[in-house]
């Protein structure tokens, strides 16, 4: 019997690089279960809290954005990679291991001042979820806590946000 949403993660040898340990959510979105008590559990430190907005990380941070807005009530924005949005964007550039990417997000999603939740499968190196704060910042959003399901504390992501200011909810390493 599965009892914790860890229980529910698969890990995959090898992917997408050899020497990878890749964990797979897929098998957790998958699951009646485990995906509500993903989403439970996502909110729980939120209980009684105000949000605006959620903003969901490409990709899998739009599987769970979008559950979470729904349950607090709140509007949801996706960050996404360069090229993808319509309308007009700012972005942002980050490190990837190897070389560079660039996350955008819409210029008129989030209004100054806005309450915002920021949602991802996985912290690792706290890259993608520093540009997806930078640019929620560069809109005058006010973020109120990054909730993520899974951080890998060796790759010091959590410290990387906590620097930042921000308050970190992660379900399991
Ligand atoms: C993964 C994961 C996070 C990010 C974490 O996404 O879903 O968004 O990497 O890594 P970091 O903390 O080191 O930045 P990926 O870049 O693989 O994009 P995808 O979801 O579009 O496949
Ligand atoms: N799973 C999903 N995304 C990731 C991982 C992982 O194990 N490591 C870095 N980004």
């Amino acid at each position: 019997m599965k009892k914790d949403v860890r229980d529910y993660i698969r890990t995959i040898a090898d992917f997408p690089h050899e020497g990878i340990l890749f964990r797979d959510v897929t098998t957790l979105f998958a699951d009646p279960r485990g995906f509500r008590m993903a989403i439970d559990q996502l909110l729980h430190p939120y209980a009684g809290v105000r949000f605006d907005k959620v903003v969901g990380l490409e990709a899998r941070g739009f599987i769970l954005g979008g559950a979470v807005a729904h349950q607090l009530s709140a509007g949801f924005v996706p960050i996404r990679k360069k090229g993808k949005l319509p309308g007009t964007v700012i972005s942002q550039e980050y490190k990837l291991e190897y070389g560079e990417a660039i996350v955008e997000i819409h210029d008129d999603a989030i209004k100054p001042g806005e309450r915002v939740l920021v949602v991802d499968d996985l912290l690792a190196t706290g890259g993608t979820a520093e540009a997806g704060i930078k640019l929620i910042e560069r809109l005058g959003g006010q973020i109120i806590g990054c909730a993520f399901i899974i951080d890998l504390p060796d790759l010091g992501g959590r410290r990387r946000l906590e620097a930042l200011g921000m308050e970190v909810h992660a379900l399991c390493a």
